[in-house]
C-alpha cells in the first residue's frame, strides 16, 4: 500500500511500487487533468509537482512518492486561479488543450521560483524556453505560452480579473476539460488491439478462444474482414477487452494466429521496380484504402502504381512538346528539378481513442473525432440501429487524422458487443505514430518554362505519392489553381507499399506541392534576374494575393534582403518567400439550435472543437448578433444528437457555422420580440429582452445562397475551368460540401540562420500574410496561424517517418524518435490579415488552418537558398543534407 498526498488529500493505492505515478493519479485518484501522451518522459503532458519540483509522472514509480506531496493541475488553481492560469487564458496560450495541464504545472513552478528570486522582472524568452523545453505542443501554441509566462512573471495577472480569449479556456487550464481518454463508464473494460508483426502475410488461422481462458479477459474478437491478407506491419488483426491493461496484454499474448509471410515492399523505390511483389493483386485493387477525403475514381493500375491521374491538366500535349523542345535547345529559362518530402505523422497529443457502450439497440460512443455526426451515421449503418449518439466534448488535436471511423472505434464497438460492457480503446504513442495516419511522402518532378519577357509559358508537375497501402493522393492537380500558364501537364500517381496507410493532413497535397513549385518559381526569378515577389505578383492574378505581395515587398525584412549566396562566414542569414492558394469549403446541411434558457442565450451545434475554437466562434457570433458579451452565451457542442454540425475538416467550420448562427439569430430575434411584446419597452436592449423571455428554442440552417450572394465572384474551381470535372464532383459528393467563392491565399516570408559548420537551420522570424477575410475572433485566428507555422517548421526541418527496410516496422514510433518542434524552435511570428475579398461570406471571413501551413516549408527552403546558395531538394532539410549541398557547392 503506497500512501501520499495529492493536492492536499491522502491517496492510498494497493499497487506494485513500480506502477507509474500517473496511473494512480488518473486511476485510483481519478484526477484526469494529468494527461498521458508519450509515456516516455518526452512531451511533459503528465507533469506534476513532487514536493514542489516538476517531474514527469509517467516515469516516476509510485513507490518513490510514498509520504510525499504531489500536486497535479487540479491542485494548482484549487482555491484561486494561479497567475499562470489566468495568463494562459488571457494570452490564448492553448488550442486543443491536451498539453496544457503539463505546461501549466511546469510554468507555475517556474513562475513561483522566478518571482521569489527576481520579483516582477520579466524573464527573457530564452529563460521561458529553457524552463519548458521538456514540453511539446502539437498545436504549436508556443508563442502564446511564452507571452503568458512572461506576463505572469511580470505580475500582470496577480489580480482577480480573469479574461479568457477562448470559451473553454478555464476548463483547459484547470484540467477540468474531459477528453475521450478521460471517460470512465460504470464497469468499463480496457480494450487492446493485436497487430500483425508481418508487413505482408496470409493469415491461415486465428483462434481468439485461448484469450478468453485468461482470468479477467471478458471478450476477444477477430478484426480481420473477408480479406485475410495483412498488408502492413501493425495492421489490426484481433482485440481483447479485459478488466485492466495488464490482463488485456496477457489476453493478447494468448491469441493464436498462424501467418504465412509473403514478400513485402517497404519503400516507394522498391515498389516501383518492375519485379516488385504486388501489394494488391489484380482482384484486390478495389479494396485499397483511400487516403483522401474524397472518393477514389476508377483509375488504371500497373504493378504497385496507380495512375496516371491527369484530369487537371490544361493542353497537356502542348505542355509536353513545349517543355521537351525547351530541353532540347537547353533553354536557360527552363527550370527542372525533383523534390522529395518525407511522410509527416499527425502526432495529435490526444491519441485516437473511443469508448463504446451499449444498451440493447442504443449505442453511445465517446470518440476523439473531427466528425461526430458523420461518425454516428457510419456507426448506425454498420450496427443496423438508428439509436447512436457520439460524444466528442473535447478533442486533443486531429489535423485530419480523425475524420473517418478509425480502428479504435471499430474495436471498441466489436468488443463492447462481445463483452456486453462498455469498452475503452486508446492507442499508445507507438500506435499513434505508426498506424494512425500521416501526410504521404512525395516525389515531385517539375519542369517550368518562363519566357524572356517574364511570362510563365508552360508547367509540368509529375508526382509520385506514397501513402503506404493507401491511394488517392492529389498533389500535382492542385497546381491548376495557382499561376495560370498557357499549358500545364499535371500528373499524379500513387505508389503502394506494405506500410501503414496515410490519411488527410492539414491542406492535403498542398505543403509538398508548395515545397517544390515555390522553389522552382524562386529559381525562375533568379534566372530572370527578378525579385521573387515581383515575379509572383506578375504570374499570380488572384486579387487577395496581389495585395499580400504588395504588403510583403514593403516589409523591412524583404527590403534589406541580399542576393542568394552572398553571405559568408559560419552563420549565414537568408530570407525567402513562398505563396499558397487553397479552397475553402462549406457544409450546406449545417444547422444550429439557438434560444433562451433560464433568461440566458444559448447556441448549440453538433460541431466539435479540436482546438480550432468552434465554441468561441459560436459564442462570439451569437453575442455579436445580440450586442451582448460572449461569456453571457451558453454554448453546447460535441454531441451528434445536436443539430447537424460541420466536420472540423477542409477549413469549413467558419464558413458553415457563421451563416447558420446568423440566420438563427435573426429568427430568434423575431420570436423574442413577439414573445416579450408588452413586457419590455420598444427600445429595450437585447440583454433585457432575453432576461425577461420565456424559454424558446429555434433551429435554423445556413441560407442556401450564403456564399453566392455576389455572383460575380466565382469559385476558384470555376476560374480554373474545373467545374464539372472529376475533382469538382469528388468534392461535392463527399459529405455534402460545396466550394466557396474566392480563394484563401497566403504569402509568407521566412528569415533563417544557417550554421554552415553543423548544417543546422534556425528560423528567426516568420511573416505570414493571409487573405482569409475578417478573422472572426482575432486572437484565436492568430493562434491558428502561428500553430500552422510551427507545424510547417517541423515539416521543413525535422519530421520524417522512418521504417525498418526489412520488416516494414515504423522506427519513428516514439516522440523521442519522431522530432516535432519544441518551444525553443519558435521564431518571432508576425501574422498579417488582409481582410478584403470575403464580403460575400456572412461574417466576412473563412478558415485559416490549412492555407496558413501550405507555403511555410517552401519559404524556409527559399530562405536557406538565399542564405547559402544551396537549393534544398529534400525535406526534412536535415543537417547532413545541407552540409552535403554546401560541400557540392564548394567543390563546384
Ligand atoms: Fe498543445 Fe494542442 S494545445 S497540443
Amino acid at each position: 500500500m503506497v500512501t501520499f498526498t495529492l493536492n492536499g488529500a491522502t491517496v492510498s493505492a494497493d499497487v506494485s511500487i513500480d506502477t507509474p505515478l500517473i496511473d494512480v493519479i488518473r486511476g485510483t485518484a481519478g484526477a484526469t487533468g494529468t494527461k498521458q501522451a508519450c509515456g516516455a518522459g518526452v512531451c511533459g503532458a503528465c507533469t506534476v509537482l513532487l514536493d514542489g519540483k516538476a517531474v514527469v509522472s509517467c516515469l516516476t514509480p509510485v513507490g518513490h512518492v510514498a509520504g510525499k506531496a504531489v500536486t497535479s493541475v487540479e491542485g494548482i488553481g484549487r482555491h484561486k486561479l494561479h497567475p499562470v492560469q489566468k495568463a494562459f487564458m488571457a494570452e490564448d496560450a492553448l488550442q486543443c488543450g491536451f498539453c496544457t495541464p503539463g505546461f501549466v504545472v511546469a510554468a507555475a513552478a517556474f513562475h513561483d521560483d522566478w518571482r521569489a528570486t527576481h520579483g516582477t522582472t520579466a524573464p527573457a524568452v530564452q529563460d521561458v524556453a529553457r524552463a519548458l523545453a521538456g514540453h511539446l505542443c502539437r498545436c504549436g501554441a508556443y508563442a502564446g505560452i511564452t507571452r503568458a509566462v512572461i506576463a505572469a512573471c511580470r505580475g500582470l495577472h496577480d489580480g482577480d480579473v480573469t479574461h479568457g480569449q477562448r470559451y473553454e479556456a478555464r476548463d483547459k487550464v484547470t484540467g477540468a476539460a474531459k477528453y475521450t481518454v478521460d471517460i470512465s463508464e460504470e464497469g468499463q473494460l480496457t480494450g487492446l488491439i493485436l497487430r500483425s508483426p508481418h508487413a505482408h502475410a496470409d493469415v491461415r488461422s486465428i483462434d481468439v478462444k485461448p484469450a478468453l481462458a485468461v482470468p479477467g479477459v471478458k471478450a476477444a474478437v477477430s478484426l480481420l474482414g473477408d480479406d485475410t491478407i495483412v498488408r502492413y506491419a501493425g495492421q489490426a488483426v484481433a482485440a481483447v477487452a479485459a478488466v485492466d491493461l495488464a490482463t488485456a496484454r496477457v489476453g493478447l499474448a494468448a491469441i493464436k494466429i498462424a501467418y504465412s509471410p509473403k514478400l513485402a515492399v517497404t519503400s516507394a523505390a522498391a515498389a516501383r521496380r518492375k519485379d516488385a511483389p504486388l501489394v494488391y493483386g489484380n482482384r484486390f485493387w478495389r479494396t485499397a484504402v483511400n487516403s483522401a477525403e474524397g472518393p477514389a475514381l476508377p483509375t488504371p493500375w500497373s504493378g504497385n502504381k496507380r495512375g496516371p491521374v491527369n484530369g487537371f491538366s490544361q493542353r497537356i500535349f502542348s505542355a509536353r512538346s513545349r517543355l521537351s523542345a525547351a530541353g532540347g535547345r537547353n533553354d536557360p529559362l527552363l527550370i527542372t528539378g525533383t523534390w522529395r518530402n518525407a511522410g509527416q505523422s499527425h502526432t495529435c497529443l490526444e491519441p485516437h481513442a473511443a469508448v463504446a457502450k451499449r444498451d440493447g439497440d442504443k449505442i453511445v460512443v465517446h470518440a476523439s473525432t473531427q466528425a461526430s455526426h458523420f461518425l454516428a451515421g457510419r456507426i448506425a449503418a454498420q450496427e443496423g440501429t438508428k439509436d447512436v449518439t457520439v460524444f466528442a466534448e473535447h478533442v486533443g488535436g486531429g489535423f485530419g487524422s480523425k475524420v473517418s471511423m478509425g480502428m479504435e472505434t471499430k474495436a471498441a464497438l466489436a468488443l463492447s458487443r462481445a463483452a456486453g460492457k462498455p469498452v475503452r480503446v486508446v492507442f499508445d504513442r507507438a500506435e499513434e505514430l505508426s498506424v494512425a495516419g500521416f501526410r504521404p511522402e512525395t516525389e515531385i518532378a517539375i519542369k517550368l518554362l518562363a519566357t524572356t519577357d517574364g511570362r510563365l509559358d508552360s508547367l509540368s508537375v509529375r508526382t509520385h505519392s506514397c501513402a503506404g497501402v493507401a491511394i488517392n493522393s492529389t498533389v500535382s492537380g492542385l497546381a491548376r489553381l495557382m499561376y495560370p500558364a498557357e499549358c500545364k501537364e499535371l500528373v499524379d500517381y500513387d505508389v503502394v507499399t506494405n506500410l501503414p496507410p496515410g490519411s488527410p493532413f492539414r491542406g492535403p497535397g498542398g505543403p509538398p506541392l508548395c515545397f517544390a513549385l515555390e522553389q522552382a518559381v524562386d529559381d525562375a526569378a533568379i534566372r530572370l534576374k527578378m525579385d521573387p515577389i515581383a515575379l509572383r505578383q506578375r504570374w499570380d492574378p488572384e486579387p487577395g494575393r496581389q495585395r499580400l505581395y504588395t504588403w510583403a515587398k514593403a516589409l523591412d525584412v524583404w527590403q534589406t534582403r541580399s542576393e542568394a549566396g552572398r553571405e559568408t562566414g559560419r552563420f549565414r542569414r537568408g530570407r525567402g518567400v513562398a505563396a499558397g492558394n487553397w479552397l475553402y469549403l462549406a457544409q450546406p446541411n449545417t444547422r444550429v439550435a439557438m434560444g433562451v434558457r433560464g433568461g440566458r442565450l444559448y447556441v448549440a451545434s453538433g460541431a466539435q472543437d479540436m482546438g480550432q475554437g468552434a465554441r468561441t466562434l459560436l459564442a462570439e457570433v451569437a453575442a455579436a448578433a445580440f450586442g451582448v458579451t460572449p461569456n453571457s452565451v451558453e454554448v453546447d457542442i460535441g454531441r451528434s444528437n445536436l443539430p447537424t454540425g460541420p466536420m472540423a475538416a477542409g477549413s469549413r467550420s467558419t464558413a458553415s457555422l457563421v451563416p447558420a448562427v446568423r440566420a438563427a439569430a435573426e429568427q430568434l430575434k423575431a420570436r423574442l420580440r413577439a414573445e416579450t411584446r408588452g413586457n419590455v419597452g420598444d427600445n429595450a436592449a437585447w440583454s433585457e429582452i432575453v432576461a425577461k423571455a420565456p424559454d424558446i428554442n429555434i433551429e435554423s440552417g445556413r441560407p442556401a445562397d450564403s456564399t453566392t450572394i455576389n455572383p460575380q465572384l466565382r469559385s476558384p474551381l470555376k476560374d480554373a475551368g474545373m467545374i464539372g470535372t472529376a475533382f469538382d464532383w469528388m468534392l461535392r459528393t463527399f459529405a455534402h460540401i460545396e466550394t466557396g467563392r474566392g480563394a484563401a491565399g497566403a504569402v509568407q516570408i521566412a528569415e533563417v540562420e544557417v550554421d554552415t559548420w553543423l548544417g543546422t537551420t534556425r528560423v528567426r522570424r516568420f511573416y505570414s500574410g493571409l487573405t482569409v477575410g475578417v478573422p472572426q475572433v482575432r486572437r484565436l485566428a492568430e493562434s491558428q496561424a502561428e500553430g500552422s507555422i510551427i507545424q510547417g517548421i517541423g515539416y521543413a526541418l525535422y519530421e520524417a517517418r522512418e521504417y525498418a527496410p526489412a520488416s516494414g516496422h515504423v522506427l519513428s514510433a516514439g516522440l523521442d524518435d519522431y522530432r516535432i518542434p519544441g518551444i525553443g524552435d519558435t521564431p518571432e511570428m508576425i501574422v498579417h490579415f488582409d481582410e478584403k475579398g470575403f464580403e460575400h461570406v456572412p461574417g466576412g471571413g473563412v478558415g485559416i488552418g490549412e492555407i496558413a501551413t501550405l507555403p511555410v516549408a517552401a519559404a524556409i527552403a527559399n530562405a536557406i537558398h538565399n542564405a547559402t546558395g544551396v537549393r534544398p531538394y529534400e525535406a526534412p532539410i536535415r543537417p547532413d543534407r545541407l552540409l552535403a549541398g554546401l560541400d557540392r557547392k564548394q567543390g563546384a
